[in-house]
């Protein structure tokens, strides 16, 4: 089992490129299924969950290539419609393909997601809707089976919440239903976007991406395209919170800035400085971080829950006392017991987490819990006095591609054994 080492102290310097957005590429892989004919994505990262969505793809019968960053799915000889439960457990947002299958299948077979290291991970959105565009639903033995062997039918689907999964999983069943299908309240993150220009470039009828009501006019079918994947705005708050707790001064390339504006606004009021051009941004951190009065996790375009945990390592490094609102997912502070291994003094009660900032951290050997908590891992022991060890970095691997070497080209002292 791999493992990263990092001698902390080192303050990070010089230019590092975003990588292609995990939570665009995963979505628009399972677009693919709906498309005829090959599709070719640019800009896709080398992550585990990428890989797990290429072997979900290969084992419903599309050919894939990855090639440098691009890969070209070919769904000619697709001819299954059930993901089995060892490929479900690999990535629990594979319950993304469910829209996309059923509308290509009529026919689609899961595992139930069940509970993940972020808490309870339910589906009942994505079912409901998927049952107000027409599907039966059937759940027997730990599999859940949809079935519309006439096609899907657009419908009205208000959501009481603005789930990015559920959104992408009707935009996906309702691209080629008859009639028109309107999701009130839907999610707004960039990565719906990206999808639905995706599915726009190949023929799909998407109107209003990025708003809270997304209308999508169905077509007989759609094709394929060539796109290219929007950058990954949580590796970007990633290598921000690097250096912000460094000290350091970085220029990140190849990202869209506006994408960042909440996340932005808190690294300013800590006290750094960020510039940004187009595709650029350059973040300078002060000597000494400052405290932020009150971070809340919401949906975009308010701050991220994803880049919360990172925001959070900084601040244990803060001159003061910050408080933190996770509002999305309710088992999202595990990795704090860890952070505070290595010196960070943080209480948590229910969804808050108060953060009182410590003079230094120190090394000590801690473990990842999931994703976004490992990355916050590698952000405090970029900054703590010895050398941190960080086991179960496969959490890591699911979301950052080469995370070890664009540090260690910024300077960090990092190597994985
Ligand atoms: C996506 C992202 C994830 C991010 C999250 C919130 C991908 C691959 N993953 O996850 O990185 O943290 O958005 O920005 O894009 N919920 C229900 N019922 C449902 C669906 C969701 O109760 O049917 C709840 C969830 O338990 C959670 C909240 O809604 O508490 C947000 O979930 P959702 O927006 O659906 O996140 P994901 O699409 O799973």
């Amino acid at each position: 089992m791999s493992k990263l080492i990092i001698n902390g102290g080192k303050k990070l310097f010089g230019a590092v490129n975003i990588h292609g957005a995990k939570n665009s590429v995963l979505p628009i892989l399972a677009a693919t299924v709906l498309c005829h004919g090959t599709s070719i994505i640019h800009n896709c990262p080398q992550l585990s969950d990428v890989s797990a969505s290429v072997n979900i793809l290969k084992h419903l019968g599309c050919k894939c290539f990855y090639k440098q960053g691009t890969i070209t799915v070919d769904t000619t000889e697709i001819k299954c419609s059930r993901i089995p439960d060892n490929l479900m457990r690999k990535m629990r947002s594979s319950v993304i393909f469910l829209g996309a299958i059923l509308a290509r299948c009529g026919n689609a077979v899961i595992s139930s997601p069940g509970g993940c290291e972020l808490g309870p991970r339910p589906i009942d959105l994505h079912i409901s809707a998927l049952k107000r565009l027409g599907a039966t639903v059937s759940e027997n033995h730990g599999l859940i089976e949809l079935n519309a062997p006439d096609g899907l039918v657009g419908a009205d689907i208000n959501l009481s919440f603005a789930s990015v999964g559920a959104t992408e999983n009707i935009i996906l069943a309702a691209v080629t239903a008859r009639g028109t299908t309107v999701i009130n309240n839907a999610a707004k993150e960039p990565e719906i976007v990206d999808l639905a220009n995706f599915l726009n470039s190949c023929g799909a009828r998407i109107f209003g991406a990025g708003t809270d009501t997304v209308t999508i006019y169905g077509v007989n079918q759609i094709n394929c395209c060539c796109h290219k994947v929007i950058p990954d705005r949580i590796a970007a708050a990633t290598y921000m919170a690097a250096a912000a707790i460094t000290g350091g001064e970085i220029l990140l390339k190849d990202v869209i800035p506006s994408h960042l504006n909440a996340i932005n606004s808190v690294f300013e009021e800590a006290g750094c400085t960020i510039k940004c051009d187009s595709n650029s941004l350059y973040i300078k951190a002060p000597c000494q971080l400052s405290r932020v009065s009150c971070v809340r996790t919401v949906v975009y375009p308010g701050f991220p829950t994803d880049a919360g945990p990172l925001i959070l390592a900084i601040l244990t490094k803060a001159n003061g006392t910050s408080l933190f609102v996770e509002n999305i997912f309710e088992n999202r502070f595990r990795y704090i017991d860890e952070l505070c291994r290595l010196g960070a003094n943080v209480k948590t009660e229910g969804k808050i987490a108060v953060v009182e900032g410590v003079n230094s951290l120190s090394a000590a050997p801690c473990k990842c819990t999931d994703l976004r908590g490992g990355a916050a891992l590698v952000v405090a022991a970029l900054a703590a006095k010895g050398t941190t060890v960080i086991s179960d970095i496969y959490h890591i691997k699911r979301g950052y591609e080469n995370i070890t070497q664009r540090l260690s080209a910024l300077g960090a002292e990092i190597k994985e054994i």
